[in-house]
């Protein structure tokens, strides 16, 4: 029985990052004419509308999304972001804030794919119903792990991979691991990003350790926390691993994160953007 429910913290400040490093991924596979395929493993309803019980039971998106919607940084990940999700709101005013499986919609080409896997009955059923009659997007009501041995590898070389479990199990860390190996043998040349919280400072250092024990080829750390460390009072950041990220990525994340820190931390936060493996690290 799943209880978690995307619907309460869409556009908050750990999707913000999400997203922003999830259309950086995208834009630069869009740097060549050749399709890719995004695969997203916990796909969620899709999109989330503000005035929802939801999202203003909690108002979360207010130190996310809120606090960047008006701002212009001229750093380009941070406003292709915010552009696109202005895209989604014509009328000028945020209404509605897009989930992973609408930003990677929103940004493919006629060439390129998007397959997702959701697992809560009434998120799969919004998700499923946002996509009908797109071709290029196929939604599964399927286990995230379950779902990578059906689907992988897409019918293209390129592409991305997100896994964003809500870390609700304990058994949520454990999984993560083998079930990266488990799709990189079936589909080494992806990019795998790879969304982790920050709720204990330990269990998030021994999260990351695990990946580099496995040697990750090329593993990117992007880690944004809002507040100082503090275990037992809810999450104080989040982060992304990326695997095989584009060569840019590092670059691009690290003049984001002066500004992400800027508008988006209390006193006390804190970001990194480091190289765990491969070159430069
Ligand atoms: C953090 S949310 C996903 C948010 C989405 N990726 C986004 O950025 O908009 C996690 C989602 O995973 C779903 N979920 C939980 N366990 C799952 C599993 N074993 N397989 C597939 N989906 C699962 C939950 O129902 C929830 O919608």
């Amino acid at each position: 029985m799943l209880s978690y429910r995307h619907s309460y913290h869409a556009g908050n400040f750990a999707d913000v990052l999400k997203h922003i490093v999830q259309i950086a991924i995208i834009e630069y596979l869009k740097k060549k004419d050749k399709p890719f395929t995004v695969h997203d493993t916990h796909g969620g309803a899709g999109n989330y509308l503000i005035d929802s019980d939801h999202m203003q039971k909690t108002g979360e998106y207010r130190d996310g999304i809120e606090r960047l919607w008006d701002k212009r940084t001229e750093v380009g990940v941070i406003d292709q972001y915010v552009k696109l999700v202005k895209q989604l709101n014509p009328v000028g005013k945020l209404r509605e804030y897009p989930g992973s499986p609408s930003i990677a919609a929103s940004l493919l080409r006629e060439q390129d794919r998007l397959q997702c896997t959701e697992l809560h009955s009434t998120d799969f059923e919004l998700l499923h119903k946002r996509f009908a009659g797109d071709k290029r997007v196929r939604v599964e009501k399927l286990d995230a792990w379950q779902g990578i041995k059906a689907m992988m590898p897409p019918q293209h070389r390129r592409g991305m991979v997100l896994i964003d479990p809500s870390y609700e199990l304990e058994r949520d860390y454990r999984d993560v691991l083998p079930a990266l190996q488990m799709a990189m043998e079936r589909w080494a040349t992806a990019t795998y990003a790879i969304w982790y919280p920050v709720l204990d400072r330990n269990r998030t250092e021994h999260f990351v350790r695990e990946f580099i024990k496995a040697e990750m080829p090329d593993l990117l750390r992007v880690e944004l926390c809002v507040r100082p460390d503090a275990s037992g009072r809810g999450m104080t950041g989040s982060g992304m691993l990326i695997i095989n990220p584009p060569y840019t990525l590092a670059q691009h994340m690290a003049q984001a994160m002066p500004l992400l820190k800027e508008h988006l931390c209390d006193t006390g936060g804190h970001g990194m953007v480091k190289r765990l493996t491969g070159e430069g690290a």
